[in-house]
């Protein structure tokens, strides 16, 4: 890849069989547009996904189809490396190395840990997960980007990247970039349809509140026209008071680019159903053609995994660099 841009790396679980709108619209819009200025790797992250148990025949299913659809959503294979995290061994290599410079303390301060242990306890929890964000910060030095863009809850793991980062360069000399987190902008939250006051999560309670890139048309339909609203019958955008309207409103114009202000001038005296009937039009419009692209990816499995070696292999040219700099640092003889 050309050197004059700065690299940015991202990552992603292959945890869900669809991608939903809050993924597309939040992050993956997000990453399409920043392949122009940055040498892009987005890594999906099969080691991370195995700190919790796993199907195999289902993580392997998973992992192709988010790969087919951030493929299809506009990642371009020709512009960044789209790779899987189990073909670049760098990852589980540098994280050894600084599992070893990370305190037993600081690690235990890990917030997420202590989420996605809260019910079943860390006694059961396995030391994969303990080490969870460890991993992540190798993903991310690897190649030395200046950006990583993530969600707001990775905050935390983006300040334990840049800790162990300047921690290994001033104990063994600058070897790494100090990365900057890129917390996507909150224009673009979506919220359940069914619950518009929480965020649109595939951990929602109620199916009918997502709506999934890989949905038939009809159901994404039948998803929107069914949003919960309101009764006072205005389409105005007020998050506290008209969360379900404001919802519709937000889908519309992150998509469309329309403003909110326009909206509700055009939508002034126009009953909810109108409102609906348009938004489901643009979001059909917007993902209709991924979902089609996707199932055509998906169909050619060969190709898709040709594509994903391409990624592996530009991946695997700046991660063997970076690792082979650390191991001469930590005083590893290199082999022959
Ligand atoms: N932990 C991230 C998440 O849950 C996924 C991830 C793994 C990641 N490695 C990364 C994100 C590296 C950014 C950079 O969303």
């Amino acid at each position: 890849m050309t050197s004059a841009k700065p690299n940015l790396l991202s990552g992603m679980q292959p945890s869900a069989g669809s991608l939903h709108l809050g993924n597309y619209l939040g992050a993956l819009v997000n990453w399409a547009n920043m392949q122009d200025d940055f040498n892009a790797y987005y890594c999906i992250v099969d080691l991370h996904a195995i700190t919790v148990p796993q199907e195999p025949a289902e993580l392997r299913a998973n992992t192709r189809r988010t790969a087919a659809q951030y493929l299809a959503a506009g990642i371009d294979h020709n512009k960044s490396a789209l790779f899987v995290q189990s073909h670049v061994p760098a990852h589980a290599q540098l994280a050894w190395v600084l599992n070893c410079i990370t305190g037993m303390g600081e690690a235990g301060r890990m917030t997420q840990f202590k989420d996605k242990t809260q019910k079943g306890g860390s006694e059961s929890a396995s030391v994969g997960l303990f080490t969870y964000p460890i991993l992540q910060a190798a993903d991310i030095l690897l190649y030395q980007p200046k950006a990583v863009p993530v969600g707001e809850d990775q905050r935390q793991h983006l300040e334990l990247t840049r800790d162990l980062a300047t921690r290994f360069n001033s104990r063994f000399g600058d070897t790494f970039v100090i990365p900057e987190a890129v917390i996507l902008k909150e224009t673009a939250k979506i919220y359940d349809l069914q619950n518009p006051e929480a965020k649109m999560s595939k951990s929602a309670a109620d199916p009918k509140g997502l709506v999934n890139i890989m949905d038939d048309t009809s159901v994404v339909v039948k998803k929107i026209k069914s949003a919960v609203t309101d009764t006072d019958g205005e389409i105005r955008f007020d998050r506290d008071a008209k969360p379900g309207i404001s919802n519709l409103l937000g889908i519309h114009s992150a998509i469309s680019g329309e403003s909110i202000a326009s909206l509700e001038a055009r939508f002034a005296g126009a009953g909810y159903g109108a409102l609906k009937g348009e938004v489901a039009d643009v979001v059909v419009a917007a993902i209709e053609p991924i979902r089609n692209r996707t199932e055509e990816l998906l169909s050619d499995v060969a190709e898709l995994d040709r594509l994903l070696a391409d990624g592996a292999a530009k991946a695997n040219a700046q991660a063997e660099q970076t690792l082979a700099a650390v191991y001469d640092r930590v005083g590893f003889i290199a082999a022959r």
